[in-house]
């Protein structure tokens, strides 16, 4: 008896996947229509004697059930958070990268040399040396992790590898606005929350450097030991960017590691008009970014770029004896991507990306970020000329965060917002998110979504006054 989980049939699968795949083709092909986000109230799906082992039929009727309840931001008026929209031909490349079943921790393969020619691509484009390395990460969280164990590692010589860093007061930086993944990476290297410094912002969202500079002197004094600098370009809540330049030439006198979170921002780097905001990237030791962002690949794909190769190597590499390198054959082509991270069996996310660059090019990608930047703009001045709603913070970026404040009599206007971005939500018109602005809950439009349009800023609009006139 078979215990083989291939198809009895193949004509039949083959139909089946046809079937399968014009279903999905149907639903891109409306990704603009019907509403932006279906709660899943309702939907509760089990593992239970019932479903398990039902067949393919089962199977299928299942997925396609759960197709309406995606987050929502394949729909142009997905605003929140900060969401790629990702492309149809991710689907291709993924239906490869399924069929390929590869293995990505290394070995021998053409999975591999993708990575590394995406890893190479990257690195030009941030005018990193070509001798610099990197690993393709499930996001930019990852990849500060990756980057800030390798900041760590370089600075104690590699020693606490074995050893641990028990007593060397390590401490870093960043900006009051930066993102909690910094936070997280310090807390799950075992350096702790509070050894990461946050230096608070100029009026413009932008590291103060004064402040920073003053820091760096108390913690020497204090006998700690900064180890790196993370700055940011583009903050979550308003897009700002840092003083990069200024921030590397800092890190070089005090010989500190420049690490740069680009989350989302590294995709300026695509766009003729905008690359210029990020002057200075190019001077950093590591970059943390996503191309599941704005450069719409398909999720998950985040990347980490280091420009010293033998630390980054010395950081994660180790070598068990079943992993040793043979020289020739599978087990060759070193290194490897787990000599650079923490993973050893990983998905083929690398061609996803690598598919998306040679369809698409990184102008067309570029021309996204422009198209983008300008209905961000468009918004704000929408906001700013319309009496009752109030701009909060806008940075000529993506990103806008403003509230309804209707004729201004006495109302708990945090309480007002929070609940029209609710109401716009499960309306399915719209789907913005909230955060807080110098402590007012502010209604946040991020725009990383090749698929929104300017007219899509006035749905969005038109149902905020509407709803916030309602409540
Ligand atoms: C500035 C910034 N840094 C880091 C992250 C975390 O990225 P990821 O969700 O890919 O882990 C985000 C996510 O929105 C971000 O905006």
């Amino acid at each position: 008896m078979s215990h083989s989980l291939d198809p009895e049939d193949w004509q039949a699968f083959r139909a089946r996947a046809r079937d399968m795949l014009d279903t999905l083709i149907d639903r891109m092909e409306d990704y603009s229509d019907g509403p932006v986000w279906t709660s899943p109230d309702g939907y509760e799906p089990k593992l239970d004697t019932a479903v398990l082992g039902q067949g393919a039929v089962r199977t299928d009727q299942a997925l396609l059930e759960l197709m309406q309840y995606g987050v929502g931001n394949t729909h142009p008026r997905f605003l929140g958070w900060v969401h790629g929209a990702g492309t149809p031909s991710g689907l291709i490349a993924d239906m490869l990268a399924a069929t390929m079943n590869a293995n990505c921790g290394g070995r021998k393969t053409g999975a591999i040399r993708i990575e590394r020619a995406v890893i190479d691509w990257a690195l030009a484009t941030f005018g990193l040396p070509e001798t610099g390395s990197g690993l393709i990460t499930s996001g930019t969280s990852m990849a500060t992790v990756i980057a800030l164990k390798c900041a760590r590692d370089s600075r104690l010589g590699f020693e606490n590898r074995k050893t641990g860093h028990e007593g060397q007061g390590l401490v870093g930086y960043t900006s009051s606005h930066a993102h909690s993944c910094l936070d997280r990476a310090f807390d799950m290297l075992g350096l702790g929350g509070d050894a990461l410094r946050k230096i608070p912002a100029t009026p413009d969202g932008r590291m103060n450097q004064d402040l920073l500079a003053e820091a760096i002197r108390c913690d020497r004094q204090a006998g700690l030991t900064p180890f790196v600098i993370c700055g940011t370009a583009g903050t979550v809540n308003r897009g700002a960017i840092d003083h990069l330049s200024d921030l590397a030439d800092l890190c070089r006198r005090e010989d500190i590691w420049f690490h740069v979170d680009a989350a989302f921002a590294a995709a300026l780097q695509l766009s003729e008009t905008h690359k210029d905001k990020l002057n200075g990237l190019s001077r950093s030791d590591s970059i943390a970014f996503d191309f599941h962002k704005w450069m719409q690949v398909n999720y998950d794909a985040g990347c980490v770029l280091i420009r010293d190769e033998d630390s980054h190597r010395r950081t994660f590499s180790d070598r068990p004896d079943y992993l040793a390198d043979m020289g020739r054959g599978l087990g060759s082509d070193m290194p490897w991507p787990v000599d650079y991270g923490p993973e050893l069996s990983r998905g083929f996310r690398a061609v996803k990306i690598w598919a998306q660059l040679i369809e698409h090019g990184p102008e067309k990608l570029g021309a996204v970020v422009d198209a983008n930047i300008e209905q961000a703009r468009y918004l704000a001045t929408q906001i700013k000329n319309t009496p009752t709603l109030e701009l909060l913070s806008y940075d000529d970026l993506n990103i806008c965060c403003f509230r309804y404040v209707g004729d201004q009599v006495e109302t708990d206007l945090d309480s007002l917002n929070q609940e029209l971005v609710i109401q716009l939500q499960e309306s399915g018109l719209a789907a913005p998110s909230t955060t807080r602005i110098d402590g007012k809950l502010a209604i946040r439009v991020n725009i990383t979504n090749h698929r929104t349009q300017t007219e899509d800023m006035d749905v969005l609009l038109d149902a905020i006054l509407r709803i916030g006139r309602r409540i």
